[in-house]
């Protein structure tokens, strides 16, 4: 029946039905398997993506990229150039003045802890409320041991305040 004589371009052979309806026997479990195996972890991933988002700030990322060059990993700072942190006197007084500090920046001289120091300190307005709060929260728990955080509304009250002193 492989014959080539008997075979003519146009008709399908008895072997060439089987070979198709083999293929499509395979196609069919591929598929099906395929797309059984994919089911379970496709739901799950978009189940995970409509999820409401994580959109906590991480403080000791803000401090690190932002605080960390002048202040120090620690936040002692280095003595007559850029103050510590390990202080109740500024980092821990009024919440108000030390947002401020955070987004005005700071240039006249100030003592912490009795040492004298005048270096200007640039303004990190640019930082959401988000962000000065988690950072603010983060010195004050790990350097100056300070259990009273800043949150996000403490920051655009004090920002609304020098808005209007302006
Ligand atoms: C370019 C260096 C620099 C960077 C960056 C910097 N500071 Fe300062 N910071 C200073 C200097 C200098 C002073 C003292 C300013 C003065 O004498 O007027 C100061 C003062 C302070 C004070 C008040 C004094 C004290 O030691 O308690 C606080 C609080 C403070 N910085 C927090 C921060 C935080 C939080 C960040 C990051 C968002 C930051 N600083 C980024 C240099 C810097």
């Amino acid at each position: 029946m492989h014959d080539h004589a008997y075979r003519k371009k146009n008709y399908i052979s008895l072997q060439d039905m089987r070979n198709f309806l083999w293929i499509g026997l395979v196609c069919f479990f591929l598929i099906a398997c395929g797309s059984g195996n994919t089911d379970t972890p496709a739901a799950k991933s978009t189940s995970r993506k409509t999820a409401p988002k994580e959109t906590k700030v991480n403080g000791e990322i803000v401090y690190k990229k932002h605080c960390m060059e002048c202040h120090q990993e620690n936040g002692e700072g280095v003595p007559n150039i850029y103050p510590t942190l390990q202080n109740a006197e500024w980092v821990g007084a009024d919440k108000d003045h030390l947002i401020e500090i955070i987004i005005n920046g700071m240039t006249k001289a100030i003592v912490v802890n009795g040492i004298a120091y005048e270096d200007e300190m640039p303004k990190a307005d640019y930082l959401t409320n988000k962000e000065i709060a988690a950072v603010l929260t983060y010195i004050r728990t790990n350097f100056a041991k300070i259990n009273d955080p800043i949150s996000e509304v403490d920051v655009a009250r004090t920002r609304i305040r020098l808005k209007s002193k302006k």
